[in-house]
């Protein structure tokens, strides 16, 4: 049994074959069901449209049964942190909650997105982490503070699919949002473009660089790969000649837990940090993606995400293959 937090937890070739699975399950050569008779937890603390849905169906689709709980919602209220005086607002710990739940589940998905208050802290994982360290049944990254997985596996898939499998220029680009947001779509899409060796640009304006310490793993994958990684703060030439155009906007990490701080220092680039017709002719033919939800005529024009070139649906429908796959793998 593995948990499925990060893409750094496995090698390429496990990544690989979890695509492989997921091809698969999409083009109906795999119809195994290694779900039958079982449940899977799906705990959202957040919103959700593609990953509930997709987990729903794909848990269904696998012969099983999701028991989704929204903790605050259609659950109680949760602490997470060992040694808590539980006075406050919150009614039950995760030490219980998931002990019991998984007397009922095979599996457990969690949500937890950042707070977006202490980087040091929301940098841990210290939800998700809790729920990996109190369960003894596989845990699913399905968005924490850090990482989203499941998104960049999808990604992934799709960039081969479209594509075909040898390396690609990738580029990742920082686009104007009005509000701070999490960090855990570009980080998973970076280190998972790293492990299969794409040649990455990442673009983002100065005081939007990733976290150091990821970019490092980023390099080191990178390196160990095959690919390469290019860091710049020019929005333009940024996309000459890249094969894929991966818009994504994320909070500026010095100004964590400082949202006005954020959305002052981030308004020189509303109109200009955006995925428009003109960047996108300075590439070779590249594909447009985002993981969605998305913001049309602030991250990306309407020209440019209704193009042919666009690729965010196929994104959003191969998260269900993707994740019937990484179920198929940790649900024996
Ligand atoms: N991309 C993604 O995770 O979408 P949802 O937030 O709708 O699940």
């Amino acid at each position: 049994m593995r948990n499925f937090l990060t893409t750094a937890d496995f090698s390429r070739e496990e990544l690989d074959a979890l695509i492989e699975s997921a091809l698969r399950f999409k083009h109906g050569a795999s119809t195994v069901r290694p779900l039958e008779g079982k449940s899977v937890g799906l705990v959202f603390f957040n919103p959700s449209l593609r990953t509930r849905a997709s987990m729903q169906v794909g848990i269904y689709e696998l012969g099983g049964n999701a028991v989704t709980l929204e903790p605050g919602g259609t659950s109680w209220t949760l602490e997470h942190r060992d040694g808590a005086v539980m006075d406050a607002d919150k009614t039950e710990h995760l030490s219980e909650f998931v002990r019991v739940l998984e007397r009922y589940v095979a599996a457990i998905g969690v949500r937890t997105f950042a707070h977006l208050k202490n980087w040091g802290e929301e940098r841990l994982d210290p939800v998700l982490g809790a729920f990996a360290r109190y369960a003894s049944k596989p845990v699913l990254n399905l968005e924490s503070a850090m990482h989203h997985p499941c998104q960049a596996m999808a990604d992934m898939m799709t960039i081969r699919e479209t594509l075909g499998e040898k390396k690609k220029k990738v580029l990742l680009t920082w686009a104007y949002h009005p509000k701070a947001l999490p960090m855990a779509v570009p980080n998973s899409f970076a280190l998972a473009a790293a492990q299969f060796g794409h040649d990455l640009r990442i673009a983002n304006p100065a005081g939007y660089d990733l976290d150091s310490e990821l970019k490092t793993d980023i390099e080191r994958f990178a390196t160990a790969h095959g690919g390469s990684v290019e860091l710049t703060n020019d929005v333009n030439s940024a996309f000459d000649g890249v094969e894929v155009v991966y818009a994504k906007s994320w909070g500026s990490s010095r100004h964590y837990g400082n949202t006005d701080a954020d959305i002052a220092e981030r308004e020189p680039y509303r109109g200009n940090w955006i995925v428009d017709e003109a960047k996108m002719a300075r590439t070779n033919d590249a594909i447009f993606m985002h993981c969605l939800p998305v913001r049309r005529n602030v991250i990306v024009t309407d020209g440019v995400i209704d193009s042919d070139r666009s690729v965010v649906i196929d994104e959003a429908e191969n998260r269900l293959h993707v994740q019937k796959a990484i179920m198929a793998s940790l649900v024996k």
